[in-house]
């Protein structure tokens, strides 16, 4: 029998719209699904709406609506959001359902009757915008600010039902201890494990001062703590209207890093105290980070601002407009956003989002890396070739599949897409590596059966890889094997599709070459993009809280890492230049393909060097005094390709600038060893 995958998000709160911060978790959850679909696996996403609480009632009387009239339409929202953003979750638990309702009532009851629930009063801090309970110490001072929301908590007072959480500090711990891998990524455990040491206190779980909440059974004043009745969505959405309980427990609750400790040790504590076993536990809980956009924390006008669909279909745009007459490139944006999301932002960690590092990651990984990898492909052959004995260089290439699908598929088994994203592009990069070195072109004239085995390798690569980026970009991976002559990857329950071993192909069948799937941009389109996009100056005024935030004080380019400080040490040298500057900067490894003395122009020397766009570029080069011409040839240089056009006169106009320094009155070119062209160099 095969095994089974149940993956869940949070459900979402219908005070906001969907977000790029919800979007982000939603994603993770459906790559990871469908990368266990591929797997055989029975699998299951959950996603949905968290409705009740007096959050929601406010949001809801602010807009003059019945909660209940609030909720219907904010949770179609969300239901219309997902399939737009590539997610197809099973299935979509609304907290007001009748479902839901009953089951958490029945939950409680079982709880009740352990004697975990008792009526007391509650007196103390309630941050409505958590919907938690605080202390004094939990809180900025003065003024019991809350640090997540910059607002004072409320002071609550009222009779309440308690659930004796206290009872259960020691069975957590051990818990913990017997399932190291619980809480994920491990740093995490050690925050809950110390919340927990520090001793629980027993929750309150009901309010009686507004009624938009579940009923207590037997007490209807009461209405359910909002946390109580959400998180419990997770198996009751499993109860109706099928049947699917034998997907519980959870394999992994995905959740941000703030809501971890509701996940991590609330629900657990509920489902012993309700009688079931350790066994009957969820898997996991993996906490994911928080995203800013462009270095900004995402404050409410900035999340209305960046919407993650309209980034999708911006991007689809402008690439459908750079392919004028072909609709090929049509939806690949959302595709692009998910790689960006899961590739950007390593899993589990705190990151950025921005799309200068979208529309460079477009370019290079997308486009010259992946994209170019099929485009290099196809054009020597309308059908699969036949393939000979493999020799050193397809046993190398060979070897890189083996290793990366054997660690994407161990990364994507322990929640971890961006590892996953690494280790299959360093195949794509080995792929790209072994046509420079295999040489194609020069087989074609030489060879013929020899580009035969060169190309059925390529092709069997490509296959493989359209596999295992199908979790992450669904799309590209159909256009790929569109282009490739393969049908739609059939999932079958029970067989595993993952390419550890290299699939083959029969000799004769046909290829479909089609345009390029990640077309390049003009740069006139990507600056209206990112125009369009720019995030809006921070909402708070300096000073305050979310003006740390802004750009002038904190910049945190993914790929720099770090924050660039208010005052550098004085240096010798240029002056400083911002790191968004040099980021635009299009250096990229190219290798010389040819290279050719200009006559009357000593100095200059007129080169072809290939830096992954499909055809050479021409780079007229002042280094003819230092090289001579086929020293150059086959050399990995380091390229600037997005310097304007520079015209030397005759003809003879160059599109880039080799990287070089002056050593000892010679000028060297700036080279490196084993590194495909067009990889980016950062
Ligand atoms: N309703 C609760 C969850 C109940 S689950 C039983 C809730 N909802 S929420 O809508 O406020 O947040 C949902 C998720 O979005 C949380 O996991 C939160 O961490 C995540 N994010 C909100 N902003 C985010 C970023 N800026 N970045 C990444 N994730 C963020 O909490």
């Amino acid at each position: 029998m095969a095994s089974r995958f149940y993956v869940t998000t949070p459900i979402y709160y219908i005070n906001d719209v969907p977000h790029l911060g919800t979007a982000y978790t939603t994603i993770a959850a459906d790559v990871l699904c469908r990368y266990h679909r591929l797997r055989g696996h029975e699998s299951r996403m959950l996603t949905g709406t968290d409705e009740h609480g007096l959050k929601i009632q406010r949001a809801a009387e602010a807009r003059g609506v019945a909660p209940g009239a609030h909720a219907d339409e904010i949770a179609a929202v969300f239901r219309a959001t997902w399939p737009k953003l590539g997610c197809a979750p099973d299935d979509f638990i609304r907290t007001s359902e009748p479902r839901h309702k009953k089951a958490v009532q029945e939950l409680w009851s079982r709880i009740k009757a352990r004697g975990d629930i008792y009526l007391g009063h509650y007196e103390g801090l309630y941050c409505v915008g958590c919907e938690a309970y605080y202390t004094e110490k939990d809180l900025e001072q003065p003024g019991n600010v809350c640090p997540l929301h910059k607002k004072p908590a409320e002071s609550v007072k009222e009779e309440s039902y308690f659930f004796r959480l206290s009872r259960y500090g020691d069975a957590l711990l051990d818990y913990y201890k017997r399932n190291p891998t619980f809480v994920q990524p491990a740093s995490r455990l050690n925050e809950v494990v110390s919340f927990v040491r520090e001793g629980l206190q027993d929750l309150s779980v009901s309010r009686t001062t507004f009624e938009w909440g579940i009923p207590v059974p037997d007490d209807p004043k009461h209405v359910m703590y909002v946390w109580f009745d959400a998180l419990a969505n997770y198996m009751t959405a499993l109860r109706e209207p099928e049947d699917n309980t034998r997907f519980w427990p959870a394999d992994v609750h995905l959740v941000g890093k703030d809501i971890l400790r509701f996940h991590a040790v609330y629900w657990p504590a509920f489902l012993l105290s309700a009688g079931y076993g350790e066994a009957e536990l969820p898997r996991q809980v993996f906490a994911h980070g928080f995203l800013t956009y462009s270095g900004q924390k995402m404050s409410k006008t900035l999340r209305n601002t960046i919407s993650p669909v309209e980034v999708a279909s911006a991007l689809s745009e402008a690439a459908a407009a750079a392919l004028p007459g072909s609709p090929g490139a049509a939806d690949v944006g959302v595709d692009v956003v998910r790689y960006c999301l899961m590739r950007a932002i390593s899993f589990g960690q705190d990151g950025d989002f921005s799309l200068q590092d979208v529309l460079s990651r477009y370019g290079s990984e997308l486009g010259n890396a992946l994209g170019n990898l099929l485009n290099r492909v196809l054009p020597f052959a309308e059908e699969v070739p036949a393939k000979g004995a493999s020799g050193p260089l397809e046993e190398e290439l060979a070897g890189a599949h083996r290793q990366a699908a054997a660690a994407a598929a161990t990364a994507f088994d322990a929640n971890q897409p961006t590892r996953a994203l690494d280790a299959i592009w360093t195949v794509i990069a080995a792929a790209n590596l072994y046509i420079d070195k295999a040489a194609p072109w020069v087989a074609k004239k030489t060879d013929p059966a020899r580009l035969g085995t060169i190309i059925a390798t390529l092709i069997e690569q490509l296959e493989a890889i359209s596999v295992m980026i199908s979790p992450v970009m669904p799309v590209v991976a159909g256009r790929m094997r569109e282009q490739l002559g393969l049908p739609p990857i059939a999932f079958e329950e029970g067989s595993d599709r993952w390419p550890m071993a290299l699939p083959s192909r029969a000799p004769g069948e046909k290829l479909r070459r089609g345009s390029p799937i990640f077309p390049r941009l003009e740069k006139e389109k990507e600056a209206e993009l990112l125009a369009r996009f720019a995030p809006p100056r921070p909402d708070a005024e300096p000073g305050k809280a979310d003006a740390k935030a802004a750009p002038e004080a904190k910049a945190a380019p993914a790929a720099s890492g770090g924050a660039e400080v208010a005052a550098p040490p004085a240096r010798q040298g240029k002056s400083p230049v911002a790191f968004d500057d040099f980021a635009r900067l299009d250096l990229r490894i190219g290798v010389v393909t040819s290279a050719e003395r200009v006559k009357k122009k000593d100095r200059l020397l007129d080169l072809r060097v290939d830096t992954g766009d499909g055809a050479p570029r021409r780079i007229i080069s002042g280094i003819a005094a230092s090289y001579a011409p086929e020293e150059l040839v086959g050399k990995r240089v380091v390229v600037i390709c997005n310097l304007p056009p520079r015209d030397f006169g005759k003809g003879l106009v160059s599109e880039g600038m080799l990287l070089t320094a002056e050593v000892e009155g010679r000028v060297r070119t700036i080279t490196i060893e084993d590194a495909a062209p067009g990889t980016p160099v950062l």
